[in-house]
Order: structure tokens, then C-alpha cells, then sequence
């Protein structure tokens, strides 16, 4: 795709490609490249991607976002799975790709199993299971933390909850691995036919011996009072799967890389337990790891500007919760700041589903590492994936 291929009602003054999840000037420093495009680009801008994968709008004030995920009747999430699928086997991406009203009875299915009181159950065992992997490399004065914690432990406790083995958390980090972060189109491809052989196979064990975990309550959901196809059930697995791993690995692994760098910071958390909730807001508001896309329905006019039905929209959401008009000084980390809701989970029907049980991870494994190993530095420089979750290769930790 070239820039000559930008559709004609796109004024080309807002035609800005700037290289989001991919140049090496993102590359270097993604959150500062993000942070900083409130001061050199307008609100609204149409970007295409170096591969020309990204042909959309792109938005990145907060109360344009905020408004863009109020309204799924002009914004559609259809097709807009962060998924290429096979257009032989397709399956719709549940509940993402599902729209208010309808939507709604799909998210009453699970929703009781991520419920702020259904995770405050499991607190204890995510705290067993950061400890042990705690144990596994205190002595050794050294680790890297993506591999042996930032990764290992949402996979844990992912299982749990899905109600399937432990015995399969190596599996399932080479899986999320492979399926968004391989270079290679085959590794992917070959990654995606194991995850749809197992989640198949785990999805006829629960239909035949139902439990209370969430492939169980996925396989027996009755959306509307009908049951759900094959299709909608892998499709439904799947994406929670697609969700949930990726992003606590990258929200995870950033707060640790600032963690270390910020010795003086990470003082200030380990003196003030009580106000540990509004840390880990305010880390995962300087560290949003994705996106939203949405889709026009219809044709729609912001900041003097007509998009056309059928067009994409990105909302930017790592750069609105830098909005200066929303979060004043909004490049200061600021465990202090006044309460005011962020999109890191995105917002409106199609808010995150899996953000309670996010939040309790992060501050689960930011106070047990914290209490356990108060002092550590960053032992290698940071490189980090390209692609819509943003988060660093490997986070090598020293204590020593
Ligand atoms: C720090 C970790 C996480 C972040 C930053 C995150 C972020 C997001 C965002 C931004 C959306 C909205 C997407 C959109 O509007 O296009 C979303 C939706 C979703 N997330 Fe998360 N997520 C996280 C963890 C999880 C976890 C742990 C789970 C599963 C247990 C999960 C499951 C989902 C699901 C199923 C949706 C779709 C909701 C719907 O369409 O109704 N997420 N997430």
C-alpha cells in the first residue's frame, strides 16, 4: 500500500505515517513515542502502516476515544478482531465481535467468573503461585523476569480459571508466544493448528465432564436461550485465550522495566502500602499495552473532518491516557494523582473483560517481588516486540 492508494475524501494535510508499532524511532522508546504525540500530531489523522496494514484513522484524545467506545452504532467492532483468520474456517471473534444489544447476553456467560468478587477468591493462589516462582531464582541474585515470572504466572492463572491443567503452562507461553510475537507467517500458522487442536479437544472434555471453570461455562452458554454453535464456542475460547495472556505479559514486564530503573520510585511503593491500588492505576496508565479498532457504519463528521462508512478507526489508547487535557503533567509517574477513569481497558460495552483479575496479577507480583527482592537494576538493555502488544523481549533483573 503507498500513500498514492489513501482514499480521496482523506485530506492529505492528515495523512501522517508515523511509523505506530514498528519504525525504529517506536522501536527505541515506544511509550515516550506515544506519549509524545499529543504536542507534533493533530487529534484526528490517517496513518498507513509500513506493511500497509494499518490503513486507518487514528485518534488520540481521551474524549474522542471515550465517545468512540460510548458508540458501537457508528463504531463497530465487526471484523475488527486483532486476528487474521482463515477465510475458509472463520470464526467470529466472541464477545469482541458481537454488538450491543446481543453482546451483552454473551458477556453475562463469563462475566461471573472474572467478577471483583469471583477474583478476590483466587487472591491466595495467585499469591502461592508468584512465590514459588519467586523461589525458583531469589538465591541466584539474577533472572529474567519475562520468562521466569512476567509470563509463567498470568498463563497459571489463566488455567485455573479456564479450569484446565497446569501441566500445560510451558505449552501455553509457547503458544501465545508464537501465535503474536513469531516473525514467521509459518511458525505462526503451525502454533495456531496446535492451539485449535487443544482448545478443541479441552472444549469436548468440559461438554463431556462440565466444571466450574470457564470453558465449561463457554461450552454450556446459552446466549438468547439457544446454545452456541461449534464455531461461536472456538471463537469464544479462543479470543480469551487471545486477550488475556499477551497483555498481562507486556503490562507486567513494562512495570518491571520501570521498576528497576526507578529505585528511588519503587521506595516510595514499598513505604506506602496502603495506597498500592492507585500505583498500579497509575503504572498501567503510563503503560497502556494496546489498541482499540473500531469500524464507521455510516459516515461521521469530528474535528471538521468526514469519515466515510466501511473506514477504520484506531483509538490510540496508550496516547489518551496521556492526554494533558485529562492528566495534567500527564508524563509525570504520579501515584497521587486525582481519580479519573483511564482507558487502559478501554471503556463502554466492549470494556475490558478480564480487567479485575489484570489488576490483582499486576499488584499481586509488583508487592511479593517488592517485599521479597526490594533492590534490583536492569541487567541488559531493553529491546521490545513490534505489533499491537506493546512490551519488551526479555527483562533481565540482577540483585546480586
Ligand atoms: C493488563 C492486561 C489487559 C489489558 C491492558 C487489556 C486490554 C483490553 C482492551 C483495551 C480491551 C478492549 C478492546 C476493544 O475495545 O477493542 C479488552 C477487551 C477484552 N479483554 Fe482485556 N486486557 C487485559 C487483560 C485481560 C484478561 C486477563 C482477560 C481474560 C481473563 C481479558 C479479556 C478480554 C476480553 C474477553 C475482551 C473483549 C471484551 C468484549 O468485547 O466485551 N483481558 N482488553
Amino acid at each position: 500500500m503507498t500513500t498514492q492508494e489513501i482514499p480521496a475524501h482523506v485530506p492529505p494535510e492528515l495523512v501522517h505515517n508515523i511509523g505506530l508499532t514498528e519504525s525504529p524511532e517506536f522501536l527505541a522508546d515506544p511509550f515516550k513515542f506515544m506519549a509524545g504525540l499529543h504536542e507534533r500530531l493533530p487529534p484526528l489523522f490517517f496513518s498507513v502502516g509500513q506493511q500497509g496494514t494499518h490503513k486507518s484513522w487514528q485518534l488520540t484524545k481521551h474524549s474522542d476515544v471515550y465517545f468512540v467506545l460510548r458508540h458501537p452504532e457508528i463504531f463497530t467492532t465487526h471484523g475488527q478482531g486483532p486476528f487474521p483468520r482463515d477465510p475458509d474456517n472463520y470464526f467470529r471473534i466472541i464477545p469482541l465481535e458481537i454488538s450491543p444489544p446481543e453482546h451483552r447476553k454473551y458477556r453475562a456467560i463469563v462475566d461471573p467468573l472474572v467478577s471483583p468478587q469471583a477474583i478476590a477468591k483466587l487472591e491466595a493462589n495467585i499469591r502461592k503461585l508468584t512465590n514459588e516462582l519467586i523461589d525458583n531464582f531469589i538465591d541466584r541474585g539474577e533472572c529474567e523476569f519475562a520468562k521466569e515470572l512476567g509470563r509463567p504466572l498470568p498463563v497459571g492463572v489463566f488455567l485455573d480459571i479456564m479450569g484446565l491443567p497446569r501441566s500445560m503452562m510451558d505449552e501455553f507461553v509457547r503458544w501465545a508466544m508464537g501465535l503474536l510475537h513469531a516473525q514467521d507467517r509459518a511458525v505462526a500458522g503451525q502454533v495456531m493448528g496446535e492451539v485449535t487442536a487443544y482448545l478443541n479437544s479441552a472444549i469436548a472434555e468440559k461438554r463431556a465432564n462440565p466444571d466450574g471453570g470457564m470453558v465449561s461455562a463457554i461450552v454450556n452458554g446459552k446466549p438468547g436461550g439457544e446454545p452456541m454453535s461449534e464455531r461461536e464456542i472456538f471463537g469464544f475460547v479462543f479470543f480469551v485465550f487471545i486477550a488475556g495472556l499477551d497483555t498481562v505479559f507486556a503490562a507486567l514486564n513494562n512495570i518491571f522495566v520501570w521498576l528497576a530503573e526507578n529505585p528511588e520510585r519503587r521506595r516510595e511503593i514499598i513505604a506506602e502500602p496502603e495506597n498500592i491500588n492507585n500505583v498500579i492505576e497509575e503504572l498501567l496508565r503510563v503503560y497502556t499495552v494496546t489498541f482499540s479498532g473500531r469500524v464507521l457504519t455510516q459516515d461521521y463528521e469530528m474535528h471538521g473532518v468526514t469519515m466515510k462508512k466501511g473506514d477504520r478507526i484506531t483509538s490510540i489508547l496508550p496516547t489518551a491516557n496521556y492526554d494533558p487535557d485529562v492528566f495534567p503533567n500527564p508524563k509525570e509517574v504520579n501515584f497521587h494523582r486525582p481519580r479519573t477513569p483511564t482507558l487502559s481497558f478501554a471503556g463502554g460495552a466492549h470494556s475490558c473483560m478480564g480487567a479485575h483479575l489484570a489488576r490483582l496479577e499486576i499488584k499481586i507480583v509488583v508487592q511479593e517481588f517488592l517485599r521479597r527482592i526490594p533492590e534490583f537494576k536492569l541487567a541488559q538493555p531493553i529491546e521490545y516486540f513490534p505489533g499491537a502488544v506493546i512490551g519488551p523481549k526479555a527483562v533481565h533483573l540482577s540483585w546480586k
